[in-house]
């Protein structure tokens, strides 16, 4: 797979079959996304991986704490639902419904459905191995741009190897259960969460479909209007 199909082929996965992914697997994804670029190569990203009975343990802890409504987000990663400005508020309802209605066939008068499968978030839809991805705190907020490149380097290699992938923001609502069971020191920040599997084509949500904007929506280019060319 080249790179421009690893990146328009890969798409959110949260649907996805028992079977196990081999250990080497998950090591040379890991080893492909390290060749991410960083601020100084200072690699600030550490991984926590979860397979087989430290995963089981890991979501049943979440899910306890989430049937508890015991949640503990330490930092503002995002506005409250209504919060949302223009014009992203609109792309993320129109994500909603590409997911819940279109995909999964859930209204939006269904709340208990819609919750059941935000649930799924808890035991990484299934998938066979769960990652949090973390990040030194010291050398500050650019070490989360450096996360950003390690987490989409990890998920394109990942689709390159016939694998499936979700990123998890959902996770960091219970940061003080990833903590205390992955013994998470206090100087790392929680990114996100990863499921990663093997996609089960069968499940509705692999039917959701999200679109992009065109380049044109989101690139000022600015051309030389005389002789002077930036030199
Ligand atoms: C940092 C990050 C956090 C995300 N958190 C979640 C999540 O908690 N649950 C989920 O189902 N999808 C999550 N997603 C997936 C996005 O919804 C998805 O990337 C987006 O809708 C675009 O769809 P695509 O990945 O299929 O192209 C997350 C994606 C990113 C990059």
């Amino acid at each position: 797979m080249d790179v421009a199909e690893a990146l328009s082929s890969r798409r959110s996965c949260r649907g996805y079959l028992p079977t196990p992914v081999p250990a080497d697997v998950v090591e040379r994804v890991l080893a492909l996304a390290s060749h991410s670029a960083s601020n100084s190569n200072s690699q600030p990203w550490q991984v926590h991986v979860v397979t087989g009975a430290a995963k089981r343990r890991l979501t049943e802890d979440l899910l306890k704490a989430y049937e508890a409504g015991d949640r503990g987000r330490e930092y503002d990663y995002q506005p409250p639902a209504e919060e949302w400005p223009e014009p992203f508020h609109g792309r993320r309802q129109a994500f909603g419904h590409t997911l819940y209605a279109e995909a999964l066939g859930i209204g939006r008068d269904e709340p208990e459905r819609r919750l059941a499968h935000h649930r799924r978030n808890y035991d990484f839809f299934g998938a066979p191995v769960g990652m949090i991805l973390t990040v030194s705190r010291r050398p500050r907020q650019g070490a989360l741009v450096d996360a950003g490149l390690f987490l989409q380097a990890l998920m394109l290699a990942a689709n390159a190897e016939g694998l499936a992938t979700c990123a998890q923001a959902s996770l960091i609502d219970f940061s003080p259960v990833l903590r205390r069971n992955l013994r998470i020191p206090d100087d790392q920040l929680i990114v996100c969460g990863l499921s990663l599997g093997y996609a089960d084509r069968d499940h509705l949500s692999t039917r959701c479909r999200t679109t992009r904007l065109p380049v044109s929506a989101f690139v000022t280019f600015h051309e030389a209007e005389d002789e002077y060319c930036g030199t």
